[in-house]
This record gives structure tokens, C-alpha cells and sequence, in this order.
């Protein structure tokens, strides 16, 4: 088992690289298959990659993978029903459901894997492929979605879900005819699904927009693509600049993609220098108190809800989060409150909580149960007292590349230890 162990309160200096978005290029990869031969660059070196590696050329496609590029060739693609092995070790590998039934109007798989934060229905991407003319029945545990052929339907997305965007357009781009999604998800990584689709000459329009209007082609030629960066990894560092840094620069980045997380952080008096592509941070004396409520983009997003929360241990005063995405996403809070934190649920649905800060954190040893809730615990540990020891570590390396090697770049003392 890996485990991570954290000496707090190093000054973060230097330059941390943004690498590719998680959220996108797990979805670009089955968007992939919708075409012969594609290239995507900047893709993260994460384990959800390799999961879906494995999972493309389980289904006879060819991955290859030089340094940040992958080129996916898809002769030999064939529509097997994808593993229940396969369809858990990952949420993303239900992007193969959209991307099979689009190509050979036919996908068969299990409900997907993924961090345990909330039910996570996918009923939005099955009534999606229904109202383009599938048919989706069970067989066991396993969904089999079935049409003769896929005709463009107007769909209203009760809520504005990333996944079943993403999932609806991948099918519908060789639907006959035109398909609407309304209150599609904003999210920039769906813009980026969308530009990729464009380059193989799918016909979609409406990028970040919650109206995306999609012209069924017959065939796509290359594609070709590269991941935006991670505004989630990007999140996750300038917040640890603000609890640590010291002319910490976070570089590769799109301010405008984490406009929401940097208002809060100005409006709480850190200190953000933010360019074209770039931002310093800089820790400061004192922090003000916040409110945070998730929403979907361009509002504050639920992935940076746990790790927000660890700065808002150190903020003088009350703030309170309410998270509006997914109902168990607070199991980061009993392992701050170990570490010293003051925090309470408040109200009867346990969707907010109440932060009473400043609180030293005193490092101790705590269990990482999702990704995000890991990122809010290694940022816990940078600024703790004392060595913490964080287990279950594999949660973490799933969504974050090399995150060891880049807080260490900075001067954090961080280790992965296997015990
Ligand atoms: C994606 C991201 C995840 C991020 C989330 C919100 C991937 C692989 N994962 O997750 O990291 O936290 O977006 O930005 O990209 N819902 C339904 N029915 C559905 C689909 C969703 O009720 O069919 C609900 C979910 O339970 C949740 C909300 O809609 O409450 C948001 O889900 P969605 O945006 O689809 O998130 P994911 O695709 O699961």
C-alpha cells in the first residue's frame, strides 16, 4: 500500500507546471475512437489514462503513447461489451457508451466505477441515448443500448450534467439529422470535446454555451486535439500557495476557467498576481472568512470544495460551504477535525458545513476516501504541524500527475512511502 507522508509548513517556492485536464482527456480518449486515427496532446500522466489505455485496446484499437501525446488508431475497433473489471476502474468509462453506440449503434457495459461521493446516476445519458432512438435494456448488472439507427432528438437535460453532455454528443455526431442539448454543461472541458469533434469534422456549434446544436455527419476523418490544463490541478496549487507560498508561480494555466475560485481567494485578501497564462501567490498574514456554494461552471466547482476547505481552517472566522453537486462529498471533515479543525454540519440535509477558523492544524494520520478529498488532505498536511501520514493514496494518483515530484520541486517534504 502507498502512503504519503507530509513535514507541514515548508515555504512553496518556484514554479509548478499545469498539466492537461483529468476531466477532459478522459473523455477525449473514447471521443477518440470516433474517428480512424487520432492525436491528442498534453494528455496527464494519471492512472485514469492508463485504465482507459487498457480499455481501448481491449477493444482492438491501438494506443500509443509518446510523452504527453497519444495517438489512438481505430481499424481494428470492435463493439464488445466493455468488462464490469473495466467499467469500474473508472467514472470516464462510460464516455465508451456514447462513443460505441455513435459508431456502431450498438455499446454494452456495467455502471461505471469512480469515487464514492454520492449516487452518481446516470440516468441523464440513458434517457439522452433513448431519445436518440436507442433502446436501453439490463442483462444482469450489465446496460446493453441498442438502435437500427440513431435519429437527432431535441433533449432539456434536467440538470446540466458534464458526463451526460459529453456522453449525448458522442453519440449524436452520427446521428441522422440535427440534435439540441439544452442546459448542456458549461464546463470548459466539454468546449474541448467539442473543438476535438470540429477536427474530424463533426458539425457541432454552441462551445460554452448551454445550447449545443449538433449536425449528424456520416463519417469522421483524423482528429486532433490538446488537453486545456487542469483548472482543478491549477486550484489545487494556488491554494496551496496561499497557505505556503512564497512568489509561488502556477504555470499553464486559463485564469479565466478558475475566475470563481481566484474571486474568492481576493475576496478572502490573498494575494493572486494573475497573468496572461500565469499566476504568483503569495501567502499572507492573516486570511478572511467566505462563504463557498458549488455549482456548475462558471460557478464555484464542486472538485475544489474539499480542498478549499482546508484554507478555510486558517481563515479568521466563520465561513460556510454548501455543496450543491453531490451529497457525500464531506468525508474529507472528520479527518481535518482530527487534525485539529473546527467544523460542524449545519441544518438537517448535510450539505453545508460550518468552518470556524483560525485553527492550527496538528499533522496526525488520516485516510484519503476520494480524489479530491486527498488533494484537501496533502494541502492539510503542507500546513500542519508535525508529520502527517496520508493513506489510501491511490485515490490521489488517479486525477493529480506527479504530484509528489511537483511539491517537491517547491520545497514541500513530501514522500511516497510503500509499506
Ligand atoms: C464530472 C467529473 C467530476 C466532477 C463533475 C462535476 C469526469 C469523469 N468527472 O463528473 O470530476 O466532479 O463532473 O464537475 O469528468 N447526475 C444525474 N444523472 C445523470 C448524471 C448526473 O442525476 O445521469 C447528477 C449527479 O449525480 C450529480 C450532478 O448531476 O449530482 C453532476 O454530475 P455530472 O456533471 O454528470 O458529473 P460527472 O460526469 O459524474
Amino acid at each position: 500500500m502507498e502512503i504519503i507522508k507530509i513535514k507541514g509548513r515548508k515555504k512553496l517556492t518556484g514554479t509548478i507546471e499545469i498539466g492537461g485536464a483529468k476531466n477532459s482527456a478522459v473523455s477525449l480518449i473514447p471521443a477518440a475512437v470516433l474517428s480512424d486515427e487520432a492525436t491528442i496532446f498534453n494528455v496527464p500522466d494519471i492512472s485514469d489514462i492508463k485504465a482507459l489505455h487498457e480499455i481501448t485496446e481491449y477493444l482492438g484499437a491501438s494506443f500509443e503513447r509518446d510523452g504527453d501525446k497519444v495517438i489512438v488508431k481505430s481499424e481494428g475497433l470492435e463493439c464488445k461489451p466493455i468488462t464490469l473489471e473495466h467499467s469500474k476502474k473508472l467514472r470516464a468509462s462510460y464516455y465508451f457508451m456514447g462513443a460505441l453506440l455513435g459508431k456502431f449503434k450498438h455499446a454494452e457495459m456495467y455502471f461505471p466505477g469512480g469515487c464514492s461521493i454520492g449516487a452518481r446516476p446516470i440516468d441523464l445519458h440513458l434517457s439522452g441515448f433513448e431519445k436518440l432512438g436507442a433502446t436501453v435494456s439490463l442483462d444482469g448488472d450489465k446496460y446493453i443500448i441498442d438502435a437500427d439507427k440513431l435519429v437527432g432528438a431535441d433533449i432539456d437535460l434536467r440538470f446540466a450534467s458534464v458526463g451526460a453532455t459529453i456522453n449525448i454528443l458522442l453519440a449524436a455526431v452520427y446521428a441522422e439529422g440535427k440534435t439540441i442539448i439544452r442546459n448542456a454543461a458549461m464546463e470548459p472541458e466539454v468546449g474541448n470535446v467539442i473543438d476535438f469533434l470540429n477536427s474530424m469534422g463533426a458539425k457541432v456549434t454552441g462551445k460554452d454555451t448551454s445550447v449545443i446544436e449538433i449536425e449528424g455527419v456520416q463519417s469522421l476523418s483524423g482528429g486532433l486535439t490538446t488537453v486545456i490544463p487542469d483548472r482543478i490541478e491549477a486550484g489545487t496549487y494556488i491554494l496551496a500557495g496561499v497557505m505556503n507560498g512564497e512568489d509561488l508561480k502556477i504555470d499553464h494555466v486559463v485564469p479565466e476557467h478558475i475566475k470563481s475560485l481566484t474571486d474568492i481567494l481576493e475576496k478572502m485578501g490573498a494575494d493572486l498576481k494573475i497573468y496572461d497564462d500565469y499566476i504568483v501567490v503569495n501567502k499572507v498574514p492573516s486570511l478572511k472568512p467566505v462563504n463557498v456554494v458549488t455549482e456548475p461552471y462558471p460557478g464555484f466547482p464542486t472538485d475544489l470544495q474539499q480542498p478549499i476547505t482546508s484554507l478555510l481552517t486558517q481563515a479568521d472566522g466563520e465561513s460556510l460551504v454548501t455543496e450543491n453537486i453531490y451529497e457525500n462529498r464531506f468525508q474529507n471533515v472528520q479527518y481535518l477535525v482530527q487534525m485539529g479543525a473546527n467544523i460542524e454540519f449545519d441544518g438537517d440535509d448535510d450539505r453545508t458545513i460550518r468552518v470556524k477558523g483560525s485553527t492550527p492544524l496538528i499533522a496526525d494520520e488520516v485516510v484519503t476516501t476520494d480524489l479530491r478529498a486527498g488533494a484537501a488532505l496533502i494541502l492539510a498536511g503542507l500546513c500542519a504541524e508535525g508529520e502527517t501520514t496520508i493513506k489510501e493514496i491511490k485515490h490521489v494518483l488517479r486525477g493529480y500527475t506527479k504530484i509528489i515530484t511537483k511539491l517537491r520541486q517547491v520545497g514541500a517534504e513530501i514522500y511516497l512511502e510503500d509499506v
